[in-house]
């Protein structure tokens, strides 16, 4: 073997089986310029299982007993899961001076004091936690039930997430204001306060798996910021239309600012708030049904 090559060739028959099992599996499409990528973080995998070949290795996946685990650490490999604390200020601002009052207004008035907010491809948990330190700055939701609820796909993350231990590469957009009130020092790093984490339930989703994401329940809020970049219009398109379903009329959905649903859905507005501009699922005509 030379230099970074892979210490396996995966021929185009292996590539092809192995890259529709991933876009099937989690909507992640690698083109034919990424084969290399597939193959790089793959042949770890197939070290791991002291395999000989891509084909032993798509085997494994499809028919092996250990075939749920081989998945849910194929996506330890292949996802990117970079964070960070209050990423894309803007949007956070038009979260808690926009949004959160345009709701707490509707549903006061019908005397409903919930709020529940997912945070789909969360990652190691920097974006529920900083979604909850935003809600605990808020006295006005004193005595609202808040829920925050944490999903992605890799159980690698999720872990990090549960245990709320975070180093300085976090907190790059972080105020110290926030570091002194919701974190103490941990080891040389940082640790999510308690009553942040109360706030927070972090779970293993695949934003494709449906019989899962029915059992969630109705959202207020849906953060899905620098997800569907990985994903090819068809898969974007399925994943929107699973947040559509998810979320009460009139309710805002929140992406990535890379992120449009131009060429994906017309099945949300385009709202223009002071701070940022957001999508919101309309509200049911007078007269149609919901
Ligand atoms: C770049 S991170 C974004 C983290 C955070 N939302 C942010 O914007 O800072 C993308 C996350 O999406 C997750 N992801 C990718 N495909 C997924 C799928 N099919 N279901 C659930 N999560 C997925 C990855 O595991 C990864 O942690």
């Amino acid at each position: 073997m030379f230099g970074n090559d892979p210490e396996y060739l995966m021929s185009e028959e292996e590539f092809r089986l192995l890259r529709d099992l991933v876009y099937n599996h989690c909507g992640m499409y690698f083109a034919s310029e990424a084969k290399y990528l597939l193959e790089k973080r793959l042949s770890r995998r197939l070290a791991f299982h002291n395999l000989v070949s891509y084909k032993d290795y798509y085997h494994l996946l499809k028919y092996d007993l250990r075939k749920d685990q081989e998945l849910s650490d194929l996506m330890d490999v292949l996802t990117t899961n970079e964070t960070y604390f209050f990423r894309e200020a803007f949007q956070l601002k038009a979260f808690t001076d926009e949004i959160i009052p345009e709701i707490m207004e509707e549903k006061g008035k019908r005397g409903d004091r919930t709020l529940r907010i997912w945070s789909a491809g969360c990652s190691t948990g920097e974006e529920p936690y900083t979604i909850a330190m935003l809600l605990l700055e808020m006295r006005r939701l004193d005595g609202w039930r808040l829920e925050v609820i944490g999903t992605d796909i890799s159980q690698r993350v999720l872990q990090h997430a549960r245990k709320g231990v975070y180093s300085k590469s976090s907190f790059r957009a972080t105020e110290n204001y926030y570091l002194d009130r919701y974190f103490h020092e941990h080891d040389g790093n940082f640790k999510i306060s308690d009553k942040v984490r109360e706030l927070v339930t972090i779970s293993q989703l695949n934003l494709f798996d449906h019989n899962r994401l029915a059992l969630l329940g109705r959202m207020d809020i849906i953060f899905c910021r620098n997800v569907i970049i990985y994903f090819d219009q068809p898969a974007k398109k399925k994943v929107i239309e699973t947040f559509y379903q998810a979320l009460y009329p009139g309710r805002f959905l929140l992406l990535g600012h890379s992120e449009s649903l131009m060429n994906v859905t017309t099945l949300f507005t385009l709202r223009h708030l002071k701070n940022d501009m957001v999508y919101q699922k309309p509200w049911p005509v007078e007269g149609g049904a919901l």
